[in-house]
């Protein structure tokens, strides 16, 4: 069975799937680590960034591998390396080509095969696998999100102001929206699910219901 899970930055999508994934005991992919793991690689490289058929051709020759809540490339543990402010910015150009996203795409069918998956990132339904039995697109209001990142830059000791936080998201989220693929957008059959107000055990809740409500079999 596979759970897609999409959705903007910071509505808790991460969390959420590796708890719903531990808890039923399947497999959990993060395809944005897989997007950064190709990221990280490729300015290794000293690759550029506009070279959409070079980046494609460097992700197809990797071998990215998601072991014990850890991403492999190539048998190298990148798991810390590709959480750095630089990747996450390089990741946005990498994640915009087109060629590279149908080499992800392939990648991410190939990895899920056969298995029970949780999947999340923001194309997973709509694109990815269309045909998953239950898509969910998880979303929170702007100040939610903001607030909640605002939170764990703080606890980190790198805080801006909440006003920043929440303008730099503003844009990230119009990108998003406008990108010509991948662009984020839940599938027409996706469950909405609102997680302001939730705390992560009644989100992970909700959604192993409505997984029990799939499952179960329909009465004529
Ligand atoms: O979720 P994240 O921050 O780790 O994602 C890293 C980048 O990859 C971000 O720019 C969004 C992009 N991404 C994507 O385009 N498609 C996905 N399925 C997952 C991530």
């Amino acid at each position: 069975m596979i759970i897609t899970l999409d959705g903007p930055a910071g509505a808790g999508k991460s969390s959420t799937a590796r708890a719903l994934a531990r808890r039923l005991g399947w497999f959990y992919m993060d395809t944005g680590a897989m997007y950064r793991a190709v990221t990280l690689v490729a300015l290794e490289r000293t690759m550029s960034l506009h070279d959409a058929e070079g980046l494609a051709a460097l992700a197809e020759s990797l071998a990215i591998a998601f072991r014990d809540g850890r991403v492999f490339v190539d048998d190298r543990d990148v798991s810390t390396e590709i959480r750095t402010e630089q990747i996450t910015t390089a990741t946005r150009s990498v994640a915009d080509a087109p060629p590279v996203r149908d080499v992800m795409k392939r990648m991410q069918r190939s990895i899920a095969e056969g298995l029970d998956v949780v999947t999340e990132g923001r194309d997973q339904g709509s694109v990815v696998f269309p045909l998953a039995e239950l898509k969910v697109f998880l979303t929170a209001s702007p100040e939610e999100r903001a607030l909640r990142r605002h939170r764990e830059e703080a606890s980190r000791g790198t805080a801006s102001s909440l006003d920043s936080v929440l303008a730099a998201q503003n844009r990230r989220d119009e990108g998003d929206r406008v990108r010509a693929v991948g662009a984020m957008k839940a599938a027409d059959d996706a469950v909405l699910v609102e997680t302001d107000g939730l705390t992560q055990d009644e989100v992970v809740e909700r959604l192993v219901q409505l997984i029990e409500e799939r499952r179960r079999p329909r009465s004529s």
